[in-house]
């Protein structure tokens, strides 16, 4: 067993760091308090080849591995969580989706653009009744021969609006229940297609998030990803990587208010001496380390399995089940250690701390994610 990262994987960490440091950090708080999604900073990342880290250079991407990827989500989501929610879903769940399970002509037409970053992807699975409860789509898809006939809504959507490229699963036969689920790629502008308002949160806010509404959208049966009923499984398998992606996420909020915290202790003196140095403070610092730490293992671990082809459906359930917590709990304390300063929008932590309540919500709450692991432990 070794813990160490190659020399590649150390460049592409320090170039997310910097990449946060100079590009997501200046205009953070603004973005968060505007709800302004960062469109310039996405297109960068997508020139930097960060929007589609593990598709093969062949269809434009970088080619690096699933540990590369996690590096990244941690260092952007240390700066801004609403900049890394866009890499984890175009990379974890729309390109690794195509990849894997697309066709030679979805690949060429969908896949290439979004790996090169020139076109976003979404993921759209959730809807207003349906949301840990997968199974029960209501929005359908009727079978006209060359077309289907995509009729519903959609709940939810990150990259709703700033998306061009959307994977949207749907019930072609009720009478099937999940086997009777297919996901299809629909394209903005397609007829019938529109986009609700953005959702108002309470963190993330510079992430659009919409619901959409499909209204007789004429969807080619070309944009069909895999066999007949084979939707409900792509939602599942392509969501065990997204739940890698988004435990880095949280794992990187974490690390983000701690680092925060730990240099504000040193600096910040109260009674003749720095609050570091008293142990309550210093003991909280102790626990921040030791859960970010563990959380960093679990999800090193997830990804490194992913690498070598093994079953990641645990670890990664695991990881975020974890780090989601790690990154409540350390945001929360890193609040607590800055005092009343922690409660004003100049010091980040707030930020982090409203925005680390996601990650315990969306790709699976927490409880859903305790439903895997037991399934798999048991089982
Ligand atoms: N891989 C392959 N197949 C799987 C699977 C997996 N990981 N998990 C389940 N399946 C298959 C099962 O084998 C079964 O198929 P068969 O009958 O052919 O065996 C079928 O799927 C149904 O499985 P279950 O009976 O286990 O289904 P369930 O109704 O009990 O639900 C669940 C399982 C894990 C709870 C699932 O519904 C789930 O993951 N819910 C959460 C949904 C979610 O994560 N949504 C996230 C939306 S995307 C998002 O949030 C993005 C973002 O924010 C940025
Ligand atoms: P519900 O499923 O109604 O759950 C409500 C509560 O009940 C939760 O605490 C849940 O854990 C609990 N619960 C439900 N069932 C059980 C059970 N069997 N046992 C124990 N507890 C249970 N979805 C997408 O498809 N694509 C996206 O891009 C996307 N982005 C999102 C971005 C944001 C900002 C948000 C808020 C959500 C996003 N989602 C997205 C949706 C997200 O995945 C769902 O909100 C999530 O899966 C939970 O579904 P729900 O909101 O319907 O809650």
């Amino acid at each position: 067993m070794r813990f160490q990262l190659s020399e590649e994987q150390l460049m592409i960490q320090q170039a997310a760091r910097d990449f946060a440091q100079n590009e997501l950090k200046p205009g953070v708080i603004e973005r968060d308090e505007h709800q302004k999604f960062p469109a310039e900073q996405v297109k960068k990342l997508g020139e930097l080849g960060f929007l589609g880290m593990m598709v093969s250079e062949k269809y434009n991407g970088s080619g690096l591995d699933a540990l590369s990827y996690v590096l990244v989500m941690e260092e952007l989501s240390k700066i801004d969580a609403s900049a890394s929610v866009v890499v984890s879903v175009n990379n974890s769940l729309v390109c690794y989706g195509l990849e894997s399970y697309g066709s030679d002509y979805q690949k060429e037409k969908y896949l290439k653009p979004l790996a090169a970053g020139e076109k976003i992807g979404a993921f759209c699975l959730s809807e207003p009744e349906a949301g840990s409860d997968a199974t029960s789509q209501q929005t359908t898809a009727e079978d006209k021969g060359d077309h289907y006939l995509l009729n519903g809504t959609k709940n939810w959507i990150t990259n709703g609006s700033t998306a061009s490229t959307y994977l949207v699963i749907a019930q072609t036969d009720k009478s099937l229940k999940h086997k009777g689920i297919n996901a299809f790629i629909v394209e903005k502008g397609m007829e019938g297609f529109t986009v609700g308002p953005k959702e108002n949160k309470l963190g993330i806010r510079g992430s659009d998030t919409h619901s959409l509404m499909f209204n007789d959208v004429k969807v080619p049966k070309e944009n069909r990803i895999g066999e007949d009923g084979f939707g409900f499984k792509f939602a599942m398998k392509t969501l065990e990587g997204g739940r890698i992606g988004i435990a880095a996420q949280a794992l990187g909020i974490a690390a983000g208010a701690y680092e925060l915290a730990l240099q504000y202790a040193q600096q910040r003196k109260a009674f003749g001496k720095p609050i570091a140095e008293h142990q309550a403070i210093a003991f909280k610092l102790a626990d921040m380390a030791t859960q970010i730490e563990a959380a960093r293992m679990l999800v090193y671990k997830a990804a490194w399995l992913k690498d070598q082809g093994e079953s990641y459906t645990l670890a990664g359930s695991m990881a975020k089940l974890y780090a989601s917590k790690v990154a409540m709990d350390v945001t929360v304390e890193a609040v607590q250690i800055h005092g009343g300063y922690g409660f004003v929008k100049e010091y980040h932590v707030e930020r982090l701390m409203r925005d680390a309540k996601i990650t315990q919500i969306y790709e699976g709450t927490s409880e859903i994610q305790k439903m895997v692991i037991s399934r798999e432990i048991i089982r």
